[in-house]
C-alpha cells in the first residue's frame, strides 16, 4: 500500500490536512497539545510504518500501543466521530484510487472505534 499511494509525499500531506482541521476544530483542538508539529510527525511516522513503509515510527517512539497512547484523553463517541470526520475528508481530498481509499477508510474506522474508552455521559 505504501508505495502505491506514493510513499512518504502522500502520508505527509494527508497529516498535514488532518492536523489543520484539528487547530480549529471545537471538539478535538482541546485534547491536544498547544504545538502540534509532535503529534503531526509521529502520526505520520506511524502511518507510514503501518502501511508498509520505513520503520522510523518504532526506532523513535517503540511499539506503537494505540490504546494505551490513547488513555490519558477522553475519547467518547463525539471525539471519535470528529477524528474521522477529518481524517475522511482529508483522505478523500487525496483523490486515491476507489478500492485504495476504502482499504485506508475502513483501517481509520474500525481503529478510531477501537480506541473509545469513555462511554457518554448517562442521560436524565
Ligand atoms: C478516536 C479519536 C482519536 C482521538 C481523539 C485521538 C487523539 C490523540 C491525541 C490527543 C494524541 C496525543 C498527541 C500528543 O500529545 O502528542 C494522539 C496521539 C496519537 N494518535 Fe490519536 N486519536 C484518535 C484516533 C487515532 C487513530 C484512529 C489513530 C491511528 C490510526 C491514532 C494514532 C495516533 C498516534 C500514532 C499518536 C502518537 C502516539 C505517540 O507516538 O505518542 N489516533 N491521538
Amino acid at each position: 500500500m505504501y508505495d502505491r499511494v506514493g510513499g512518504e509525499p502522500f502520508f505527509k500531506s494527508l497529516v498535514d490536512r488532518f492536523y489543520a482541521g484539528v487547530a480549529s476544530d471545537p471538539v478535538l483542538r482541546p485534547l491536544y497539545p498547544e504545538e502540534l508539529d509532535a503529534p503531526n510527525e509521529h502520526l505520520r511516522l506511524f502511518l507510514i510504518q503501518y502501511f508498509g513503509g520505513p520503520r522510523t515510527y518504532d526506532e523513535r517512539r517503540g511499539h506503537p500501543r494505540l490504546r494505551m497512547r490513547h488513555a490519558p484523553f477522553a475519547i467518547g463517541l463525539a471525539e471519535r466521530d470528529a477524528w474521522l470526520r477529518l481524517m475522511l475528508s482529508s483522505l478523500a481530498e487525496a483523490g486515491l484510487d476507489a478500492q485504495d481509499e476504502a482499504e485506508i477508510a475502513e483501517y481509520f474506522r474500525d481503529t478510531a472505534t477501537q480506541l473509545i474508552n469513555q462511554m457518554g455521559r448517562p442521560s436524565r
